[in-house]
């Protein structure tokens, strides 16, 4: 029988039980994810109570609440409170999403946070993107041309520019990559979904001029082919995106070109 050995401090401790808040009538339990760098002791999960009629009505109201509250070290990501820059990703009642659009009124029963699965943390519900930021930094995601510089501007026809919608609304929250079993896995080789969506993004734009050799980059029994289409990546993406369906595209353009 094959026997797993867990990383050392890696086992969840139940934790802090904070008191319900003075006065509330309406209260909201969360249990949440707790790990700093700064000891060495196990992560742990505290269990907090939001008062909410003096709350807003998204997960990311309640992580505010709490850090403003009740602890101010709990520490997350989050930026603009509108599903637009990616930042508040975690792991939200089993399911990897955005803090800021999911409402508390979607979840039953105490609301579980933890960070983004399968990264290192960095602290608490903060996950450790150097990698998947280089690895969309590999994939070179800008115009690349070579013909001669406009005056005005690269001209796109709207048939063209519509080929773009459902790619260009990706947010790099990374939900859908560490959400994917072969990710998780090959992280450090196969790029996963969301850089693939963008990688299709770029070699689908009529204005990019570096088709094939992004196609060459590509081509790799890694950085590609690990897509297994399991299709957890367009389940949990938040912006209702369908990475799978542009790394079969990309996988179909591989094929055309050989014939
Ligand atoms: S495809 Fe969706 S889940 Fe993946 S990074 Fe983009 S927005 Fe996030
Ligand atoms: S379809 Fe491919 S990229 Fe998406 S979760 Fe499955 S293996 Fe990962
Ligand atoms: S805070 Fe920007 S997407 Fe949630």
């Amino acid at each position: 029988m094959v026997e797993l050995t867990l990383p050392k401090n890696s086992q969840p401790k139940p934790g802090k039980v904070w008191p319900k808040p003075e006065g509330a009538t309406h209260t909201r339990e969360f249990k949440i994810y707790r790990w700093s760098p700064d000891d060495a002791e196990n992560p742990r999960i505290d269990t907090f109570h939001i008062d909410t009629d003096d709350c807003g009505p998204m997960v990311l109201d309640g992580l505010l609440w709490i850090k403003n509250k009740i602890d101010a070290t709990l520490t997350l990501r989050r930026s603009c409170r509108e599903g637009i820059c990616g930042s508040c990703a975690m792991n939200i009642d089993g399911t990897n999403t955005l803090a800021c659009t999911k409402g508390l009124d979607e979840i039953d029963g105490a609301v579980k946070v933890y960070p983004l699965p399968h990264l290192p943390v960095v602290k608490d519900l903060v996950p450790d993107l150097t990698n998947f930021y280089a690895q969309h930094r590999s994939i070179e995601p800008w115009l690349k041309t070579v013909s001669p510089t406009p005056a005005k501007e690269w001209k796109q026809s709207h048939e063209d520019r519509a080929k773009l919608d459902g790619l260009y609304e990706c947010i790099l929250c990374a939900c859908c990559s560490t959400s994917c079993p072969s990710y998780w896995w090959n992280g450090d080789r196969y790029l996963g979904p969301a850089v693939l969506l963008q990688a299709y993004r770029w070699l689908i734009d009529s204005r990019d001029e570096s088709t094939g050799e992004r196609l060459d980059d590509l081509e790799d029994p890694f950085r590609l082919y690990r897509c297994h289409t399991i299709m957890n990546c367009a389940q949990t993406c938040p912006k209702g995106l369908n990475p799978a369906k542009a790394i079969a595209e990309i996988k179909k353009m591989m094929v055309e070109r050989r014939v």
